[in-house]
């Protein structure tokens, strides 16, 4: 399909991400606090309100939706949404469903998500150690995501392991990372740590660790060679010559990507943001539950959005402690 969706900066807005739900059953120190108030259910999209708003952007262009949360997977019934989804894939105006999970709940639903058409996943993974992993995520267990990631691909998924680099934290484990995903065949990304959140006690400038550096410590024992552009996403891929894997790396701190940005999030409550980094946001939940049967008015609000679209974030630590800008928790937008 053509886009419909193009922003002031001429950039066509063909992927959604959309957050189903802003709990989790972990609590990633770099992601939550460890008391969260949650919001009520009446204030969360049901799954026919996420399954009419999936379809209105499909229908304007949308080629690949990415759903996300907190932890996708642990909002209940929602491989009823994805099964709804599977009728945009069999039209063909939808070209990739996935998801972006934490892992845990795969055992249980990594057959489903094949069977509704999901093929590749993304499951976020700092460390190979279970004392680490638990500390990290203050009470998740290691075996139960691994078991979870076993289970994705006996399923046929394809799985990308997203890992969090944290100095002082996974350092060490650059090399055993990129071994296991090597062996078991996976790709592997490192995110630069973003300022989201409230910042608490958590030392996160402290913890950032660049990946220019990350990349120069891969390359004392790897031969990287740059790859051209690929998923339409903000990583950036290297191949290891040495095992032909490919690694990526997401680094809104140190380059930012934002010029071929292609995407727009929607939080589990139907907001609308044009950007990760900006706050800017369009309400959309009143404007559908407000028309139930003429989607027009959800049409016009999504297009008036799009053109409010920013030309890219600031995210910036130097002046993050300053004025606490970005004080969304990630879980709100989903990454
Ligand atoms: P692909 O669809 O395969 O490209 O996956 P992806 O890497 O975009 O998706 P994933 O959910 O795995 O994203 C990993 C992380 O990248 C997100 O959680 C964010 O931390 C970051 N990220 C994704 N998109 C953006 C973006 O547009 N801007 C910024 N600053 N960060 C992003
Ligand atoms: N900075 C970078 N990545 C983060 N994630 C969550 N919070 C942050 C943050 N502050 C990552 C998770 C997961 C993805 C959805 O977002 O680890 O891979
Ligand atoms: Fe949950 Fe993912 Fe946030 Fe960790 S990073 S608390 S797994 S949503």
């Amino acid at each position: 399909a053509t886009p419909r969706l193009i922003d002031p900066f001429a950039r066509p807005i063909t992927y959604l991400r959309v957050s189903v739900t802003d709990r989790c059953d972990f609590r990633c120190v770099y992601c939550m606090a460890e008391n969260m108030t949650f919001l009520p259910k009446k204030e969360l999209l049901t799954l026919e309100e996420l399954d009419r708003m999936c379809s209105t952007f499909i229908g304007l262009g949308v080629e690949k939706l990415r759903i996300t949360g907190g932890e996708p997977l642990v909002r209940r019934g929602i491989m009823t949404f994805f099964d709804g989804m599977t009728r945009h894939l069999d039209s063909g105006a939808l070209k990739e469903l996935t998801v972006t999970t934490n892992g845990s709940q795969l055992s249980r639903f990594a057959k489903v998500l094949y069977a509704a058409g999901v093929r590749r996943i993304n499951v976020s993974l700092d460390t190979l150690d279970a004392a680490k992993f638990q500390r990290v995520t203050r009470w998740g267990r290691l075996e139960q995501v691994l078991g979870g990631i076993a289970a994705a691909r006996n399923a046929g998924l394809r799985v990308k392991i997203n890992t969090v680099a944290l100095k002082g934290f996974n350092e060490d484990e650059l090399f055993t990372l990129t071994d296991w995903c090597a062996r078991e065949d996976m790709d592997l990304t490192f995110i630069e740590v973003m300022p989201m959140g409230d910042l608490g006690n958590e030392d996160r400038v402290g913890q950032y660790w660049s990946l220019d550096d990350l990349r120069a410590d891969l390359s004392a024992r790897f031969t990287l060679t740059d790859l051209p552009e690929s998923t339409g996403g903000p990583a950036r891929y290297v191949r290891l010559e040495e095992t032909g894997q490919k690694i990526g790396f997401i680094t809104p701190l140190t380059h930012n990507f934002c010029e071929s940005c292609n995407r727009v999030r929607m939080t589990c409550t139907g907001e609308l943001f044009m950007c990760l980094g900006q706050e800017d946001n369009a309400s959309l939940r009143d404007i559908l539950r407000a028309s139930p049967d003429d989607d027009t008015p959800l049409i016009q609000a999504i297009e008036a959005a799009i053109l409010r679209k920013p030309k890219g974030h600031d995210f910036d630590y130097s002046r993050q402690r300053a004025d606490g800008q970005v004080s969304r928790h990630m879980s709100h937008t989903g990454g």
